[in-house]
């Protein structure tokens, strides 16, 4: 086992903890959890509190969802039974009292590997001493597996030791269907899912297995005699299923894949993990040279991305935490599609198409939201849970402890706009035309249909979108949002080309889809006068968008005087007042540069950045990426690297305590984003992908691999020399264009690429 216990030697993959601070304790279990899209496992300490040791880990199983039956409930993501407990007794004695009497105690997140490992040392007791060191993991390559080894080292001592595993929590918020020695099954009481969880634990002290007492219940436990120098080594694995509907048994399915584990052997399971993850690295990794904590920010943000999807289950997505914590229930917001799906697209398909294939399956509830407001088509529910029905609660805590009404799951209507930008993101960059056909041209032209409807045309000739929510939530029940409205044109002006593309590609398909949703010339008819007329808000004289309708008549409030806050604006100056004044919560304008970047030409954008950067709060993480992206296109590096270090600070930077529900997991999105689409300033099409490197000072270079229409490409950027290397790793031949030029890169080596002076076309 030594050499599987041993973390990888290089730091930059590598995220540790030393000691024990029960302040951020909850911060970094949600920073260590480690999870494969299906199971999600929080980073608990292997030694704590109390008579118990390695507990208690919380463990998230995607799609669990249930909702209860009091007024207003909404969905929640229901945890599964920790699968970790182990309690260790010498002579009788728990082996940590108070997880601060250890000698030492050390957390490390193998960010290569997939791995959690601990180590701890116990040798303030005069009678014996131990060195405990554990791995958790789940598996990538079999997502029911979880695995567990310890081992435990005798370094003096001759004691009666004795180990007992346990499943604990086996009931939160799931009833028993039946719990036997190995093997549980519970059913969540109202959506009626089941969960079944089956276990083989064992035991060797000195290579010889000890045969385990049964004590029924996923409980078993293991005596015998310390020795200095014995080794002991327990393995747990376990493996876990769902199942949708209330007749179907996921038990057997459970005992299959445990089987399976079986017979492959603990090794095996590791070393299958390990090779998946291998291959999600090499399709993914970022490299950066000249800034450790940029690496370490890109490998952690890589890995909780690896981590979060599941290519294999297209009736879940990944909640505002992933699978990593409580906060927002498991919830589904516009942060998948927006912020996380580039990177998907880009690096991992398979997973980007699950993504989307959720939004096909949800396309029902969308269509009846829609159908209840009063208008056509799809609009997707703002939080989005199994089944797709509107899951966002109508009331919530606010962060000055009041009660406040929440207006997003009738008014932030954006979000059937971004599920529509990520159809189209996740077509360019992959060209699946099975996809387009089967799934993603009905999202798109079902979402332009809602937005047609939406808008109504006034006395002034012009298409108006009243009463919703931007991206910008400190204003609420807005008219003519620019980031609302410009988007819905974009999404009607897809829907359009999809509806040219198949009747010229697939005459036959458009023919069966036309009639099925009932769409008619007509009706395009008018989806092209909303968007010929849709208003805009943008000043054409100053180039500057309005935010939304009179929000340049609201209070101007220099945000630089607040700059010491500890607290978000809005708690700052209270609701009314925020709501009056210019302060934003988020990229709003900015969100919109920063999406569609090819619509504001000149120096529109750069000036509606200037406008809108001074006046935002960033009180939500998803801001700073947004800025990020934008400078950095905007040729400001600096500014942009600023942005970047702000993002990463919020998952890693130990000031901050915020994470104890769990990661933030669109921050993460965005700082992939940051560096590949900003720094790099990679974009794609239907026709190649561009490139248009402006790196930060400080990052000597810039490695990255990406993913499109079939091919795999690695580029590099180096700094000093100022050049581009672009390797096609697989596929066909293609275009790529650096800094505007056209260049054919085919397969028979890595191309050089000068970023000094206007180029020599070579293609
Ligand atoms: C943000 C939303 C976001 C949600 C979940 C909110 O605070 O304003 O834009 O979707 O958090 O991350």
């Amino acid at each position: 086992m030594d050499k599987i216990l041993q973390a990888t030697a290089d730091a930059a993959w590598i995220l540790g903890e030393e000691g024990h601070d029960p302040l951020r304790e909850s911060s970094h279990e949600s920073r260590f959890a480690i999870s494969n899209g299906f199971l999600g496992v929080r980073g608990a300490r292997a030694a704590t509190g109390g008579c118990r040791w390695a507990i208690p880990a919380r463990t998230y199983v995607a799609g669990l969802f249930d909702t209860s039956t009091a007024d207003g409930a909404i969905p929640e993501l229901v945890p599964g039974a920790d699968w970790l407990r182990v309690r260790i007794l010498l002579d009788g004695k728990p082996l940590v009292d108070d997880p601060g009497d250890l000698s030492s105690h050390r957390m490390t997140l193998d960010m290569r590997r997939g791995v959690l490992l601990t180590e701890c040392l116990q040798m303030n007791t005069p009678a014996v001493g131990v060195r405990l060191r554990t791995l958790r993991l789940v598996s990538l390559s079999e997502r029911s597996l979880g695995l567990q080894l310890i081992q435990l080292d005798v370094e003096h001592g001759e004691v009666a030791v004795s180990l007992e595993a346990s499943f604990e929590g086996m009931n939160l918020g799931l009833v028993a269907e039946r719990v036997g020695q190995d093997l549980g099954v519970w059913r969540t009481p109202h959506s009626r899912k089941g969960l079944a969880m089956a276990a083989a634990p064992s035991l060797q002290v000195d290579g010889d297995e000890v045969p385990a007492t049964a004590l029924g219940e996923l409980r078993w436990s293991w005596t015998w005699r310390s020795r200095p120098g014995q080794v002991a080594c327990f393995a747990r694995s376990v493996a876990v299923t769902r199942s949708d509907a209330p007749d179907l048994d996921p038990a057997a399915d459970a005992r299959d894949k445990l089987g399976a584990a079986q017979r492959l052997g603990w090794r095996g399971v590791v070393a299958d993990h390990e090779a998946a993850w291998a291959s999600r690295w090499r399709c993914s990794d970022v490299e950066v040279e000249g800034d450790p904590v940029a690496q370490q920010a890109l490998r952690f943000a890589a890995y909780h991305l690896n981590s979060a999807a599941n290519p294999a289950d297209e009736r879940v997505s990944i909640g505002a935490r992933a699978l990593t914590g409580d906060d927002y229930r498991g919830h589904v917001f516009w942060d998948t599609e927006i912020f996380l799906l580039p990177f998907y697209a880009l690096t991992w398909p398979e997973a980007a198409r699950a993504l989307l294939v959720y939004r096909f399956h949800t396309l029902d509830a969308a269509r009846a939201k829609a159908a209840r407001m009063g208008w056509r088509g799809a609009l997707y529910a703002w939080e989005s849970a199994d089944t797709g029905d509107e899951a966002t609660p109508e009331q919530v805590i606010g962060p000055d402890r009041r009660v406040v009404d929440v207006l997003s799951g009738r008014l932030e209507q954006h979000i059937s706009a971004d599920v529509a930008y990520a159809v189209w993101q996740y077509w360019q960059a992959t060209g699946d035309e099975t996809f387009l056909l089967d799934f993603g041209a009905e999202i798109l032209l079902e979402t332009a249909r809602f937005w047609a409807s939406r808008a109504r045309v006034e006395a002034d000739g012009r298409h108006h979108i009243r009463g919703v929510i931007g991206p910008d939530e400190y204003h609420e029940d807005i008219d003519d949002n620019a980031f609302t409205n410009l988007m819905a044109r974009w999404n009607i002006a897809r829907g359009l080309e999809v509806v040219t593309l198949m009747g010229e590609r697939w005459a036959g398909r458009w023919t069966q889809l036309s009639s099925r949703l009932g769409l008619e010339d007509v009706e395009l008819k008018q989806w092209r006068a909303v968007a010929d007329t849709i208003s805009t808000g943008i000043d054409s004289s100053t180039g500057l968008i309005e935010q939304f309708a009179g929000y340049f008549a609201l209070e101007e409030i220099d945000l630089a005087d607040y700059a010491g806050r500890s607290v978000p604006m809005d708690v700052v100056l209270g609701r009314a007042r925020t709501r009056q004044s210019q302060v934003i919560k988020q990229a709003d304008v900015v969100a919109l540069l920063a999406l569609l970047p090819d619509e504001f030409i000149g120096d529109t954008a750069a000036e509606n950045f200037h406008y809108y950067e001074p006046r935002c709060g960033h009180g939500s993480s998803l801001s700073r990426a947004m800025h990020g992206l934008v400078a950095a296109r905007l040729g400001e590096p600096a500014l942009a690297l600023r942005y970047f270090h702000e993002t990463a600070a919020i998952d890693l930077a130990e000031t901050h305590a915020a994470i104890a529900g769990g990661v933030h997991i669109a921050a993460l999105g965005g700082l992939w984003q940051m560096a590949v689409l900003g720094f790099a300033g990679l974009s794609i099409g239907a026709d190649g992908v561009a490139i248009d490197p402006k790196l930060p000072a400080s990052w000597r270079s810039l490695a990255f691999s990406v993913q499109w229409h079939g091919r795999q490409l690695r580029l590099r950027i180096a700094q000093a020399e100022q050049s581009l290397e672009a390797t096609l790793e697989a596929g066909e031949p293609m275009t790529l264009v650096v800094c505007g030029t056209s260049y054919a890169l085919d397969r028979d080596g890595a191309l050089h690429i000068s970023l000094r002076e206007p180029q020599n076309a070579a293609a």
